[in-house]
């Protein structure tokens, strides 16, 4: 059954306070609800509440027990006769924590005898814990009582305020909760067991003292530090930024290695994947405490943008998913570097956004209809939604951002929202209108922007003509063009920026200005422009398009020796990478881009005044699935060899001695410090590793397996392990036996140690990963391990996961009838992975399609599944 956006109805019944009563057992827990509820008067609808698969024991309305024929429940939804506005619903169901495997509602976490207990709701798993009219635009206020055995549950934990606690017969205790926010269903949380804690007093810019607690089992808690340190950045960043304080008394934060998404924002009760939260540098990578940092920052943001203000409905996730992450961004680009970020930022959007926007799934960012709402939780609801938020930040300009969000959160505090009401206080708040940009979140695809530029050189005259041709295919109705904002600079042939100006403008010259391309087609003219120039385009990526502009190769060697814009120095260096990758793959008679590119790198391998970071990106070209996505019959095998071939010619080029010299210079600062210079010198040194290995493997191989010995910490070790397996080195099988007895109670670092094998490419890595299965280390029930093996092999490892004899692709498909039996939502995510099948080569695609097939032919699919699966068949 299809939801769609356009059914939308308010709640015929609202539930306006809600007082849960749990018994937590391992085995059975049992709780208690009593619901204060609320009728629309508009709407006769009878009483009908959420309610999956439980086990009701009592029910009574308004005091009086409910006999079997004034109630009717079949499993989905319970419908109550006689309810009335200000009737009191109380029902009492058993749940089976320790066999739910999906994860979603309230499961055991670990072992039945040292676990602990949590929940997860969104989206829709508090149907799955109690019968409520579970959607977001029901908000309520939540007291929380929770009760259990003291010994095998020492910490007791909800949402909101703490309200009292204390011993109860038998050994039991108990401790109740308040919330007084009132907030939608998917925000409620618990954790019970024993967890160890850290904490500090946080006070907020207005004067709150907000005591922080961050919770894991013991053998995790010493690496709960940096989190802290993140979960406090982010608070005054929030503070200082957009004037957010915090707004309870506890902010508390736990660790959990059985998640199935990064993390969750339950109001005053974040719970994260371990592997977002914990941190210590023997087990994590820099790209991972980054990642740490971003994550809690996220989930705290989430307070204000989600929590305060939430969402309609799901089509609206956006509104909070969208906008969370770019504030999560630019955060990140406060507290790191700004360019490295953003490129970081586009790099993950044309890997994961673009392809899914390319292929039979994609969907608008507001999608307009959907059967499993958790297959929505995509990159193009997160991803290219963010990039929306920054085109409408950059549209107002930092204040007027300011000014519109200040607006948002005055308005809608309190309240459920649509991306409509997010647009109309931004513009409100400007006395502009930005409803134009409405149109963003209504199509899918990626839209393709064509520049060209034309010189008058009798009039000193530049003329920039940009296009968005019309999409294509598959699209019904005509659409309405975009705006798209095109930040610009233009440079002179010696790598000059010249002052610009639009032609009748009068304000003063700038040295880069933004334009809006509102039609299918416009020119934009500037004078007094001396010579010919060399347009530097999108800079920032300013909108989330595929630009087409015909560059020579040399146009884009200037930029990437002189841009300023580090983003658009990167990208310059990209497609001219992609040049020189087609050369290659077309066998052209004419190598141009291919010496312009590797001299280019070459020069700017000896500029000293570059960052180590950026240099190790530059060196890096485009990767496999970027590639891919230029093509329409995809070899992923053939791709590899000539991104190798295409990085070899560069390591040559570059030169033995030289990398050599540069490798001893980087490793002779090693050090474990967490600072950017120290961050950058591992980046490149492993850069420039990798580009030796693909010179020498024996010597590479030497200084790889002296690296693994010596690494100070996680980033040093897996880098070295990587090129090892890479280069097919003989130290590389004493480096795996020792990296696995090293982190054998190491859950996080031992999925490394699943994901670096799955990932060696090529046609070998698919008996890899069935014998890895066989290591007493994998099982199917924890997501992060699936991930770790068939994640890694099946998304990260194209040239391992298409093999031409389809072998890949009915693994696939056997482990995941197996993983949709245990988790719905992880099985699903898995099966993107098929995404693009209908664009291989032909007989890679007819070997996929015959295991898709089997596949859907399957009964019994999860809801989540089949809707994957269907998409993919283009159904
Ligand atoms: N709201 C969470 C976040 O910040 C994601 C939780 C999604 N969980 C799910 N099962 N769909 O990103
Ligand atoms: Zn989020």
């Amino acid at each position: 059954a299809l939801i769609r956006l356009r059914d939308y109805r308010a709640p015929a019944w609202r539930v306006e306070t809600v007082e849960l009563d749990f018994d937590l057992g391992i085995e059975a827990t049992e709780l208690s609800a009593r619901l204060l509820l609320r009728r629309d008067p508009a709407q006769q609808l009878p009483l009908q509440l959420d309610g999956e698969n439980l086990q009701l024991l009592s029910i009574a309305l308004d005091g009086v027990q409910l006999p079997a024929t004034a109630y009717r429940y079949a499993g989905n939804v319970l419908e109550v006769d006689g309810a009335r506005d200000g009737s009191v619903l109380e029902t009492r169901v058993r749940l089976r924590p320790a066999a739910n495997t999906a994860l979603e509602g309230l499961y055991l976490s670990g072992s039945d005898e040292a676990g602990f207990l949590l929940t997860q709701c969104e989206a829709e798993g508090f149907r799955h814990i109690t019968f409520f009219p579970d959607r977001p635009d029901v908000l309520s206020c939540y007291r929380v009582t929770l009760r259990a055995d003291r010994a095998r549950f020492p910490v007791l934990l909800a949402g909101g305020n703490p309200d009292g606690s204390g011993e109860l017969e038998g050994g039991r205790h108990w401790a109740c909760f308040v919330d007084p926010h009132p907030k939608p269903s998917y925000l409620f949380a618990l954790v019970a067991g024993r967890l160890e804690k850290i904490e500090r007093n946080y006070v907020t810019a207005n004067g709150r003292t907000v005591q922080l607690k961050i919770w894991a089992e013991a053998d995790a808690i010493d690496r709960c530090h940096y989190a802290m340190d993140a979960l406090e950045r982010s608070m005054r960043w929030d503070e200082r930024t957009y004037g957010r304080n915090y707004d309870l008394d506890v902010f508390h934060v736990v660790a959990t290695h059985d998640f199935n998404m990064g993390a969750m924002e339950n109001k005053g009760l974040n719970i994260f994947n371990a592997k977002c939260l914990l941190a210590d540098p023997d087990s994590t990578t820099d790209e991972e405490y980054r990642h740490v940092e971003a994550v809690v920052a996220h989930e705290y943001f989430h307070n204000w943008s989600g929590n305060r203000v939430t969402c309609r409905d799901w089509f609206q996730l956006s509104l909070k998913e969208g906008l969370t992450v770019f504030r999560e961004q630019s955060f990140s680009a406060d507290m790191n570097s700004a360019p490295l970020k953003r490129i970081e930022d586009v790099s993950l959007l044309r890997r994961a956004q673009f392809p899914e926007d390319a292929g039979p799934l994609a969907h608008p960012v507001r999608p307009a209809q959907y059967s499993e709402i958790n297959n929505f939780y995509t990159a193009t609801v997160y991803e290219k939604g963010s990039e929306l938020v920054r085109m409408l930040a950059g549209a107002l300009g930092q204040a007027g951002f300011r000014r519109g969000m200040d607006l948002y959160f005055e308005r809608h505090d309190g309240h459920a929202a649509t991306l409509e009401d997010f647009l109309g206080a931004l513009g409100d708040a400007n006395g502009t209108d930005l409803t134009p940009y409405l149109a963003w979140y209504g199509q899918a695809g990626t839209p393709r922007l064509k520049a060209r530029g034309h010189y008058d050189a009798a009039r000193q005259e530049y003329t920039l003509t940009l296009a968005q041709p019309a999409p294509g295919k598959g699209t019904a109705e005509p659409r309405p063009p975009l705006p798209i904002p095109v930040k610009l600079a233009l440079f002179d042939r010696e790598g000059t920026m010249l002052p610009l100006r639009l032609d009748g403008q009068t304000s003063e010259p700038a040295s880069e200005i933004v334009v809006v391309l509102t039609q299918t087609e416009q020119h934009f003219v500037f004078g007094h422009v001396a010579s010919s120039p060399v347009p530097s385009l999108l800079r920032g990526f300013s909108a989330p398009v595929i630009l087409e502009c015909d560059y020579t190769p040399d146009e884009l060697a200037l930029l990437l020796g002189h841009d300023p814009d580090g983003f658009n120095r990167w990208e310059a260096g990209q497609q001219l990478a992609v040049r020189a990758y087609e050369e290659l793959r077309d066998g052209a008679a004419n190598s141009h881009a291919l010496d312009v590119w590797r001299a280019a790198l070459a020069s700017l391998f000896h500029d000293t005044a570059i960052d180590d970071a950026l240099l190790a990106d530059l060196l890096t070209p485009p990767g496999e699935i970027e590639l891919a996505e230029r093509e329409t019959a995809v070899d992923p095998q053939r791709i590899h060899q000539l991104r190798q071939r295409l990085q070899w010619v560069l390591a040559e080029r570059l030169g033995g001695e030289v990398l050599h010299r540069r490798y001893r210079e980087l490793a002779a600062h090693t050090t474990i410090d967490m600072d950017a210079i120290s961050q950058a010198r591992r980046r490149l040194k492993r850069r420039v590793l990798e580009l030796l290995n693909l010179l020498d493997s024996a010597s590479a191989g030497e200084l790889a397996a002296a690296q693994y010995h010596d690494a100070p910490g996680m980033t040093d070790r897996l880098a070295a392990l990587t090129v090892l397996l890479r280069g097919d080195a003989p130290q590389a099988a004493l480096a795996l036996l020792d990296f696995r007895a090293r982190y054998a109670d190491n859950a996080l670092a031992l999925d490394k140690w699943f994901a670096v094998q799955a990932q060696v490419p090529g046609e070998r890595a698919l008996d890899g990963v069935l014998m890895l299965e066989r290591d007493p280390g994998f099982t199917l029930k924890n997501p992060n391990r699936v991930q770790a093996l068939l994640g890694a092999f099946v998304r990260g490892n194209p040239s391992g996961f298409h093999r031409i004899d389809g072998a890949g692709y009915r693994l696939l498909a056997e482990r995941l009838v197996a993983l949709d039996a245990l988790n719905p939502q992880v099985a699903a995510r898995l099966a993107t992975a098929f995404n693009g099948w209908q664009r291989l080569e032909s007989q890679r695609r007819d070997a996929a399609h015959a295991a898709i097939v089997t596949l859907a032919a399957r009964t019994g699919l999860s809801r989540n599944l089949a809707e994957i699966i269907g998409g993919v068949l283009n159904h």
